[in-house]
């Protein structure tokens, strides 16, 4: 059965003005929409076909042959993912248990910002930036083009998407602004708590 486009979890107007209606409407069913059907073309009819997004990463991560599936299944489910990581009135600081391993694992929660600025802004070309949990810690990753923390066994929290695609409209070449927005305005912490709590 075709995997279906899950819709915005908010209006294409709720996060302006830092990220404007038209980046999410070109972000959302141009970009993400494109990786959903190249995705569902290349499956079809294959033993792929009938497995969750997840298991296909997971099965076919590191498969040369398969590189083209791979790609697209990594960046629809990195598109939700990051979707969900964002939320109008967000930003600011975590609290609970999550913000407790903030400040364990990184020192600070100021530790975790830099090192969220770092990864997102030397992440080379396309990719993303990560917060994630690997065993037992919690890290700052980035990973290339459509690679994610799943193919690691890691567990994602959060993520920032830092193609170009994400941001150039509203903020042309200034990928740090963009990233200072997020974190400031935007980060969903109740989204990486639950994931933390899930773990
Ligand atoms: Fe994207």
């Amino acid at each position: 059965m075709a995997y279906q486009l899950p819709a915005l979890p908010y209006s294409y107007t709720a996060l302006e003005p830092f990220i404007s209606k038209s980046t999410l409407e070109f972000h959302h069913d141009k970009h993400h929409a494109t990786y959903v059907t190249k995705f569902n073309e290349a499956v079809q009819g294959t033993d792929l076909d009938s497995k969750s997004l997840e298991e296909v990463i997971k099965a076919i991560a590191g498969d040369s042959s398969k590189t083209g599936i791979f790609n697209n299944a990594a960046q629809a489910w990195n598109h939700t993912f990051y979707w969900n990581s964002l939320k109008p009135g967000g930003g600011g600081t975590p609290s609970g248990a999550l913000a407790d391993k903030i400040a364990a694992d990184f020192g600070s929660f100021d530790q975790f910002l830099e090192a969220f600025k770092t990864a997102s802004t030397t992440q080379f070309g396309s990719g993303w930036a990560w917060l994630v949990l690997d065993g037992n810690t919690l890290k700052v990753t980035k990973t290339s083009n459509a690679d994610n923390p799943l193919t690691s066994n890691q567990v994602p929290l959060l993520t920032l998407d830092v193609w170009e695609h994400a941001y150039y409209l509203d903020y042309q070449n200034k990928r740090p602004d963009y990233i200072d927005a997020f974190l400031k305005n935007l980060l969903n912490w109740d989204f990486a708590a639950q994931n933390f709590a899930a773990a």
